[in-house]
């Protein structure tokens, strides 16, 4: 049932045991809490995704509460991973228990991790899994001193100072309770361990439930050796258990994922109001200005500037390019080009070079050929337009007519006037021209100017006649005496 394909890279002696069948009770949402997102992953996507960097043998996932969602999100997240489904035993010790049954013949170590805790990454874990494995130890667990220990297990140590159970807050008496040390969560069991203790763990307990932890004080009794790995960052173990915790770890990640990217090159000028999810990418000498999200698969290429106050939800911008307080979603920016200030760009938007997207101009499903301009106040879906075209102010493509979507073609070189309307579907032959105030609705051919309003009729001295004794008729009047 090995699940790791590479295997010639895989940690043959490691499997890793995700539990994630919790309820999640105190985010008060119909959603898993392990389905919840930071950072552009579902804290689960984390876990999973740091495991994965591990190399593990096997991965198994332990899920019961909203089974179906957690274990569908997870296939589409680690499809080499293994589901496991917990049964009416509660507990963490029965979690994990039953991820085992399916390890048979398995006799290396087991890390346990917790799908509300994305905070731990590879590195940490590798050195945890690396002192397990120095210490001898047939349990580790990953343990932090806190200020504030409220919730979480306690970790007990003998007057030796080496570690002889774990006491939940539940359980625990007073002096117990003034324990600093922490259980993070996470630990590395030998296998064998784990089998054999595991059987044993009844649930006679505050919470009534199978406690992993209990595994600690059983082993210690028989003789095994029990390990501790003090962690010095805490925010490592932090996990989400209510809505304050999800955007404190929220936050904390995206620290993390800032300082990565302005240590390869990047200028973040606010960290705090910059978002960048784990899944985008930024190149050297990119500059981020305060108030951007910059968000799921989105790539920043070399020399371009984002910001301020900017959204990219998987975008595509090329190398030097500007885009300025701008909402994006799915849209592709051309090298050099630039959009915005107040710009939006809808899915399949595609600018080429040098293109420029203005001030108050929304785009959708329409390709914009290099160095092509449309600069102010306009709506463009459903087009395709050319090379060096440049639409006047307050171009519109009427692309429905309440039934479809239809198409409008500009071709190169257009240049069309103020406030033009398009009506599609219909083609702007190459180096047409409009006039201004054009209502376009049949084709232009190629090098024509197409004008669709009547000519203009002054009616002379309308004002002087109809306003009499108005500031327009006296203003009227002393002009026309100038
Ligand atoms: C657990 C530890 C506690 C530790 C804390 C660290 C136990 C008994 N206690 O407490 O010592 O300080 O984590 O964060 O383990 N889960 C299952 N099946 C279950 C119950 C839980 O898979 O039957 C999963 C949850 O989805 C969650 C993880 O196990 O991902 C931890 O469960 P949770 O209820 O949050 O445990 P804590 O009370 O936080
Ligand atoms: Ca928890």
């Amino acid at each position: 049932m090995s699940e790791n394909t590479e295997s010639g890279r895989a940690d043959a002696d490691l499997a890793i045991i995700i539990l994630a069948a919790g309820q999640g009770t105190r985010m008060k949402s119909r959603t898993p809490k392990v389905l919840h997102r930071i950072g552009g992953r579902s804290l689960v996507g984390h876990v999973l995704a740091t495991a994965a960097e591990l190399v593990p043998a096997h991965t198994l996932v332990v899920v019961r509460h909203e089974r179906d969602l957690v274990a569908q999100s997870v296939a589409d997240d680690a499809p080499h991973v293994v589901v496991v489904d917990q049964d009416e035993v509660p507990g963490t010790g029965r979690a994990v228990e039953l991820a085992l049954a399916q390890l048979d013949g398995f006799s290396g170590d087991v890390l346990v991790l917790s799908g509300d805790c994305p905070l731990a990454d590879a590195g940490t874990l590798t050195a945890f899994v690396a002192a397990h494995r120095a210490a001898d130890a047939a349990v580790t667990l990953m343990t932090a001193v806190v200020a504030d220990p409220t919730g979480y297990g306690r970790v007990i140590r003998d007057a030796d100072g080496d570690v002889s159970r774990i006491v939940e807050q539940k359980d625990a008496n007073d002096a117990e309770a003034a324990v600093r040390e922490i259980n993070a969560g996470m630990y590395v069991f030998r296998a064998d361990s784990l089998r054999t203790h595991l059987p044993a763990i009844g649930i006679d307990n505050a919470q009534a439930e199978k406690y992993l932890t209990d595994v600690a004080g059983l082993a210690r009794v028989a003789g095994d050796r029990v390990a501790a790995s003090v962690v010095e960052d805490v925010t490592v173990t932090y996990g989400v258990n209510d809505r304050a915790q999800l955007s404190e770890v929220g936050r904390l990640l995206n620290a993390r994922t800032v300082r990565k990217w302005q240590l390869a090159g990047v200028t973040i000028m606010d960290p705090a109001t910059t978002w960048i999810d784990v899944t985008a990418t930024l190149a050297p000498d990119v500059t981020v200005l305060p108030g951007t999200q910059i968000l799921r698969a989105t790539s920043i290429a070399e020399g371009a500037t984002i910001g301020p106050d900017t959204s990219l939800v998987d975008c595509e911008v090329g190398e030097n390019a500007i885009v300025t307080r701008t909402d994006a979603t799915l849209a592709v920016i051309g090298a050099s080009a630039t959009v915005g200030p107040f710009a939006y760009l809808r899915p399949n938007t595609i600018l080429g070079a040098k293109g420029k997207i203005g001030t108050f101009v929304e785009i959708k499903n329409t390709t914009i050929g290099e160095g092509s301009k449309v600069p102010h106040l306009s709506y463009i879906g459903d087009t395709t337009i050319g090379v060096g075209v440049n639409l006047g102010a307050g171009a519109i493509t009427a692309n429905y007519d309440d039934i479809a979507k239809h198409r409008t073609e500009i071709g190169d070189h257009v240049h069309s006037g103020s406030h033009n309307v398009f009506v599609a579907p219909v083609r702007i032959g190459a180096g047409a021209k409009t006039g201004a105030g054009a209502v376009i609705r049949k084709d232009v051919p190629a090098g024509a100017l197409a004008l669709s309003v009547a000519p203009q009729r002054n009616v002379e001295g309308w004002v002087e006649k109809n306003r009499e004794g108005t500031a327009a008729a006296d203003a009227a009047r002393a002009q026309a005496d100038e």
